[in-house]
């Protein structure tokens, strides 16, 4: 189903201090995931989507953000005069993928705050948010659903996946009911980050909304919340619950395949998996891969503060 949604807002103003020193002077959204900057990723998906219109929440370094989404004249003019095509097209892709705009965050209030950043931007239409921490895999496309069940419902809609009950803190967690689509529930109560063994439920919300405009002036009436900091999260309970806010909140649960790059962990998970998967580097690198995990014996386990 072709949607009417033509933009995407990328909150990328996060200080990324989880990836020091390698943040210290470049945004966290630029650690290279396989050979690509982690945010290429999440701008190739809203593409994918058909949101060509992108607008990234920044903060400090945006330089290199700017610079990637940019035209590189003299690296082009150098590749072309080699004729190393292929690299040239590997550099202009990034430049001609969508028409990219920038905000500065200032404050770094929270994720509700850089949402409250595009205001300016969206105006009055329905808008994706995706979090540059999330990738999700090509072959999965969640934005697409989430968009067709956005246009269906006219409602706000949330990504939604299910996790282990010992990671329930770290996330938005939805209590839901069903409703006649198996891949679609009605979100009853969200809550950001509950205290460990606390969590209401095992579905977390992952890092893709679709919102609709009337969520610019629930997070201005939004008090700060978990962390001291405006929550997306706090805004989106309001609309779940708050009759004043129509429809409502629905959540598209997620069975895909996602790979989440937020700390230095997962982060070497998600380039493992990735690059296993890669048609050019997977052949050789998991026979390599196979080799050296047969390597590792239990004894490693065991010394987990070993330098
Ligand atoms: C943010 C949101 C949280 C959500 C998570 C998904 O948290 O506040 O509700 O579950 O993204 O990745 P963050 O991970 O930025 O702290």
């Amino acid at each position: 189903m072709a949607t009417s949604i033509t933009k995407a807002v990328i909150p990328a103003a996060g200080l990324g201090t989880r990836f020091l020193p390698a943040t210290k002077a470049m945004p966290k959204e630029m650690l290279p995931v396989v050979d690509k900057p982690a945010i290429q990723y999440v701008v190739e998906e809203a593409v994918a989507a058909g949101l060509t219109d992108v607008l990234m929440i920044t903060g400090r370094n945006k330089n290199a953000l700017e610079n990637h989404f940019d035209k590189v004249g003299e690296l082009e003019d150098v590749l072309r005069k080699k004729g190393e095509l292929e690299k040239l097209d590997k550099v202009k892709y990034s430049t001609d993928l969508a028409d990219v705009h920038y905000v500065r965050q200032g404050d770094p209030k929270g994720l509700g705050h850089a949402v409250l950043r595009a205001k300016m931007h969206v105006g009055h239409e329905p808008f994706a948010v995706l979090l540059g921490d999330d990738i999700i895999d090509e072959r999965d496309p969640l934005l697409t659903r989430m968009l067709e069940v956005q246009q269906q419902l006219n409602t706000t809609v949330v990504a939604l996946l299910e996790v282990d009950p010992s990671v329930a803190h770290l996330y938005g967690i939805a209590t839901v009911k069903a409703t006649d689509q198996d891949d679609v529930v009605k979100i009853t109560g969200l809550v950001e980050k509950p205290s460990p063994g606390s969590a209401p439920s095992n579905l977390a919300v992952i890092g893709r909304y679709v919102l609709r405009p009337e969520i610019f002036e629930v997070l201005e009436r939004t008090a700060p919340g978990k962390g001291g900091e405006i929550q997306l999260t706090d805004a989106l309970q309001s609309i779940a619950t708050g009759p004043e806010w129509g429809g409502g909140v629905h959540g598209v649960v997620f069975r895909g395949r996602r790979y989440d790059t937020g700390d230095r962990l997962d982060y070497l998970k998600a380039i493992v998996q990735l690059a296993s998967d890669r048609a050019d580097l997977g052949p050789d690198f998991r026979p390599w891969l196979k080799t050296f995990a047969a390597t590792l014996t239990n004894d490693d386990h065991e010394h987990p503060d070993a330098p």
